[in-house]
Formats: C-alpha cells, structure tokens, sequence
C-alpha cells in the first residue's frame, strides 16, 4: 500500500491548493487571532488558509513529505505556519491551549479516533472551535474519494459520544460534491461537525 509520504513526493498537490470548503465556510467560528492546530495536515492547504485569515496555526502530520510541502506552499503565499511531524497514535494535546483544532479527512483507526477526540475536549481553551470534517461509512460505495476500510469512517453519532463536553453548533451528515486536487472528486457522503467547549 502507498505511504503518505509517497503519495505527496511529486510536485504536484495531492488535494490542491485551495483549502477544503467546509473549512472555508465555517472557519471564523474559531476565536479570531487564535492559536490553531490542524490535525492530518498533510500538504498545509488549510493551514495556509488558516494563517491568511490572522490565525496563529500548527500543521500536525505523520508525513515530513507532506509538511516540507506545506512549508513551501507558506511560503508562496506569504504567510508563515509551524509544522510538527507526529504521529497521532498515542498523541497527547495540550491541555486548554487551543483556540481552534481542525480535522480535515484526517481517517484514523477508530481507537486512535475515540482517543484524539478526547484529547481534543481537554485541548481546546473554553469557548475554541473544534471544525471536522470527514467521509463517513456511506461512501465507500461510491468511489470518489477517502478509504475503502469502514473502521476509519466516523458517524456523526460516534462523533458526539467521543466529543461529549462540547457544544455541537454544527452536525450533519450529508451528500456533497468535493472536490480537491486529484484525491477528492465526486458526489460524498460526508460528516460535518463544528463543536465549542463551554466557557
Ligand atoms: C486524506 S489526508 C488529508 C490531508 C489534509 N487534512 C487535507 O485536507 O488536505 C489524511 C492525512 O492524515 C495523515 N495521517 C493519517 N494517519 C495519521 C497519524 N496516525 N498521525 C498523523 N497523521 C496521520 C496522513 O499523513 C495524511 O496527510
């Protein structure tokens, strides 16, 4: 199977360069000026975007490949990020030191899922954002994108177990067009969460 790694080596942008659309729509519901992290970053599309909106951003990927891409797309567009290469298996967040954490078709084993959603409670300050979006079981049947293994596919039922303690302000599960560079493209069944700790 490819690696991550391989898949971003050419030059070209596996996703694109324009940041995902859900994020586009949603992204000022993140306290403005905030610190950011983006989980599963991959080549930095939405944390570019992110920091050309004010915001302070973490682009957090297993890939170096990915990361280095990122640097470069920063730096095409004159903005700056940081990059940490991690792999979320295990990962702790800091306690309460994010305005927003912003997961983007970032597909984890289930366990590992459950486990970064209770880090993510804990991570965000009182009132930051937490923004995901992601395919869900229902897409795998129509073969426009994202993994063929169920187990990496969140429900939005799952999501507001293993995110309890938050304010869901958005959740949806819905059929949608995406697409984004060469990886994404066709009609998805994806779910959408946009959720805030209480202050
Ligand atoms: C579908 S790509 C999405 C990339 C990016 N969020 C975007 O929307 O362009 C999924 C990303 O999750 C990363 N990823 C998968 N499992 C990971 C893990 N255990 N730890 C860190 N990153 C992981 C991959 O390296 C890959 O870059």
């Amino acid at each position: 199977m490819i690696t991550w790694d391989e898949r971003y080596a050419p030059a070209a942008y596996f996703y694109g360069t324009e940041p995902n659309d859900f994020l586009r729509e949603q992204a000022t519901a993140i306290p403005s000026g905030g610190t950011v992290v983006c989980l599963g970053e991959g080549e930095g599309r939405n944390a570019v975007y992110l920091a050309g909106l004010g915001y302070d951003v973490l682009a957090l990927d297993q890939s170096a490949v990915g990361l280095e891409k990122a640097g470069r797309l920063a730096a095409a567009k004159g903005v700056q990020i940081q990059s940490l290469v991690a792999n979320l298996d295990g990962y702790r967040l800091d306690a309460a030191r994010w305005d927003g954490i912003v997961s983007i078709w970032c597909h984890l084993p289930s366990a590992i899922r459950s486990s970064i959603h209770r880090q993510v409670v804990l991570g965000l300050k009182p009132g930051g954002v937490f923004l995901l979006e992601a395919y869900t079981p229902r897409q795998i049947p129509n073969g426009t994108g994202g993994p063929k293994d169920v187990d990496l596919l969140p429900t939005l039922a799952e999501l507001r177990r293993d995110l309890a303690g938050l304010e869901v302000l958005v959740g949806t599960e819905i059929d949608r067009v995406v697409q984004e560079g060469t990886g994404h493209n066709g009609l998805s069944a994806v779910v959408q969460m946009v959720a805030r700790r209480p202050t």
